[in-house]
């Protein structure tokens, strides 16, 4: 068994009580706390921006993972820093300067992801992998929660857990992910879970609590 982390994505909780959303899944067992930032622009959804996270960043001590599905992204960084990302999450296909991004996030001392869309190959991270922390494979077409897991990553996360030998990467699934695929995501060589509807389904902590377990059985076998 391999040690796996769940980040229970915020955009399918409750946004009228998003404190006390948070709270729950940090009871419920999950290790971080993915963020969705949307920018209606990049996405074809607006979800949040950094004075939310902000907001929300005293009702939980977890790590917050910030996804920024934005563009542009740079002039954006150090307001998420400042509202409490520990990691901060770019997409490859933002804008032509990725490399200057993830070396940003490092500067302000936070750790730094990219992320592709399910059309982009993984040769995008050919010359950024000593910049990055974490890569993060869409499952979906970022957007929008509840959608299909589109089974053609697999072969991606496969290729980029070889990329990334023996590196301190995290690598990281978003999209569509639910107990029913979680073993087949963590066997191709993800070692990290993004969860929205399957994890925020039901309504109670002792929910969500249900929910996050069997995603982690499921995955660590
Ligand atoms: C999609 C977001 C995902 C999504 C996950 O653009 O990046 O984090 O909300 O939600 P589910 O698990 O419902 O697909
Ligand atoms: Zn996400």
């Amino acid at each position: 068994t391999k040690e796996i982390v769940i980040a229970p994505s915020i955009l399918a909780a409750n946004f009228a009580r998003l404190g006390e959303e948070i709270a729950a899944i940090d009871a419920a067992g999950a290790d971080w706390i993915h963020c969705d930032v949307m920018d209606g622009h990049f996405v074809p959804n607006i979800s949040f921006g950094a004075d939310v996270i902000k907001a929300v960043r005293p009702f939980t001590t977890k790590t917050f993972d910030v996804h920024l599905m934005i563009a542009p992204v740079d002039p954006y960084l150090e307001a998420f820093a400042k509202a409490g990302a520990d990691i901060i999450t770019v997409h490859a296909e933002a804008g032509p300067h990725l490399d200057r991004s993830l070396q940003a996030i490092r500067a302000l001392g936070k750790k730094a992801g990219v992320s592709l869309c399910p059309a982009t190959p993984e040769s995008a991270l050919d010359y950024v992998l000593d910049r990055v922390d974490l890569i993060l494979v869409m499952t979906v077409n970022p957007g929008f929660g509840g959608q299909s897991f589109l089974g053609s990553q697999i072969e991606k996360i496969q290729r980029i857990r070889a990329m990334i030998g023996d590196r301190p990467i995290r690598l990281e699934v978003d999209g569509g992910v639910t107990r029913d695929n979680a073993a087949i995501v963590a066997a191709a060589g993800a070692d990290t879970l993004v969860a929205g509807s399957a994890v925020f389904r039901g309504n109670s902590s002792a929910d969500y609590a249900n929910n996050i377990a069997a995603i982690r059985v499921a995955a660590e076998g």
